[in-house]
């Protein structure tokens, strides 16, 4: 008897489980089209990864001091990011930065996280409302006060970090 009563709640638990799994896991989510293939694009760099913390502005975020990062650019964004101030993107530039928690891990292309940028409008005036941010490959992209509140400190170079004077001027120090 008792033992009956312990196979129905297993079977209630296995069921439910199943049933949770398959809310969560169907349907697959394929990565937003405008930055699926962003290994193909340009990875500005090539030369060396970002690591330490070169703005002095990332506190704990894209995987910290010790992290390695790497950032690739669609070619819609492309110029823009390779050339000089001032920054204005055009609509549809996309910006990906792909993150190591070690040199070990980028090295081994272990765990990369992402974090991606997406100039959703264009206009004369740069404004954060112009950007729509996600966290992950899979994620979907939309306002972020967490991400354009700390990209703002790049404002007057249309909320990008890592463009062409700042590349020269890493490059600079590697050398
Ligand atoms: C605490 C500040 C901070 C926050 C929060 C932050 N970032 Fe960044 N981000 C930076 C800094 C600083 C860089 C510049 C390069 C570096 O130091 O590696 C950067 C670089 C990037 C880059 C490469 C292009 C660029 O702007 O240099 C992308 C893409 C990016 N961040 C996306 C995001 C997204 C998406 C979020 C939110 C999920 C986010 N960031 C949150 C500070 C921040």
């Amino acid at each position: 008897m008792k033992k009956s009563v312990f196979i129905t709640l297993g079977v209630i638990a296995a069921s439910t489980l199943v049933a949770n799994c398959s809310t969560i896991t169907a349907p697959f989510r394929d990565a937003d089209p405008r930055w699926a293939d962003f290994k193909t694009w340009t990875k500005v760099t090539e030369l060396e990864p970002s690591t330490g913390n070169p703005t002095g502005f990332l506190g704990g975020v894209h995987q910290g001091d010790e992290g390695y990062r790497d950032v690739y650019v669609n070619d819609i964004a492309k110029e823009v990011l390779l050339g000089g101030a001032p920054y204005n993107y055009p609509a549809g530039s996309v910006i990906v930065k792909e993150q190591f928690a070690s040199k070990a891990d980028w090295e081994a292309g272990r765990k990369p996280g992402h974090t991606i940028s997406v100039k959703a409008t264009a206009s004369d005036e740069l404004s954060k409302d112009n950007w729509v941010w996600a966290d992950s490959y899979k994620g979907s992209a939309g306002e972020s006060a967490f991400c354009s509140g700390c990209h703002s400190i790049a404002a007057k170079d249309d909320f990008v970090f890592t463009h062409g004077d700042f590349l020269a001027k890493e490059a600079a120090k590697a050398n």
